[in-house]
């Protein structure tokens, strides 16, 4: 499966109650542009651009140009440029998400450098502790200290760089059909997103910890979000 088919259907399960949508949604007022750092397939940006006078979908994985050209949308334009040189030379916008964000201090000192005064900065990022970021763990013996450090790192970051409006945790979820769905749809996300490879064990594991999260008869893992709003300060 490729990258792409991967990206979209790890994001068709996610959050189906829309509880990211309906959290940034406050925050927006009429007529407002947002810039999607970052934006992916656009699982922010399209539900949002209902609401808004313009997004700018922003993501620098080329094969994302094809896909924006398919999923067309008025008022939504995708730029495939680096996050770094876009944000240098355009940030006239009400509103920033950098959600699910690439875990990068250097970026987010460029972001908080360029951020106008009035813009509302939001930033959504996982907790590594929910049941949807601990599948890796239960799958191999990887360790993901490293990663756990940087993460807090930026985290503390933001606090320190920025004026905190609000900060939120919110519950989510992935919520698969079934247990076939899962394991497709969670073992090509495990191959995106932490490069693991497969094999019959690692399979094995896999159909184990999608059986412990059964509850009336769809496949739930929980996931806990941290969603910040901030300003310049
Ligand atoms: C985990 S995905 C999150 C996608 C989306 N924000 C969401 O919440 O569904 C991170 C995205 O950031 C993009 N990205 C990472 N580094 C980038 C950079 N330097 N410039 C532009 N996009 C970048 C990736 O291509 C990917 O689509």
């Amino acid at each position: 499966m490729n990258f792409l088919k991967a990206f979209i259907e790890d994001c068709k399960y996610y959050d189906l109650e829309e509880i990211e949508v309906k959290s940034i949604l406050k925050y927006l007022k009429k007529d407002q542009t947002i810039l999607d750092i970052g934006a992916g397939i656009g699982r922010l940006s399209f539900p949002i651009s209902k609401y808004a006078k313009e997004v700018i979908a922003l993501d620098n994985n080329e094969e994302l140009i094809t896909y924006f050209k398919k999923h067309k949308r008025k008022n939504i334009k995708f730029i495939y440029m680096n996050i770094k040189d876009y944000i240098k030379k355009y940030n006239n916008f009400n509103l920033y998400i950098f959600a699910w964000p690439v875990i990068n201090i250097k970026l987010i000192n460029l972001i908080e450098k360029y951020l106008p005064k009035e813009t509302i900065l939001i930033i959504i990022i996982p907790d590594n502790n929910s049941d949807y970021e601990t599948i890796i763990n239960k799958l191999t013996k990887k360790s993901f200290k490293k990663d756990k450090e940087k993460k807090n790192k930026f985290l503390e970051l933001l606090t320190k760089k920025f004026t905190l409006i609000k900060k939120r945790d919110i519950n989510t979820k992935y919520t698969y059909p079934n247990e076939k769905t899962a394991f497709r749809v969670l073992k090509n996300a495990m191959k995106l997103w932490f490069n693991l490879k497969f094999n019959k064990t690692i399979d094995n594991k896999l159909k184990e910890v999608i059986k412990e999260h059964e509850k009336n008869k769809k496949i739930i893992f929980g996931e806990k979000i941290y969603f910040y709003v901030l300003k310049k300060k």
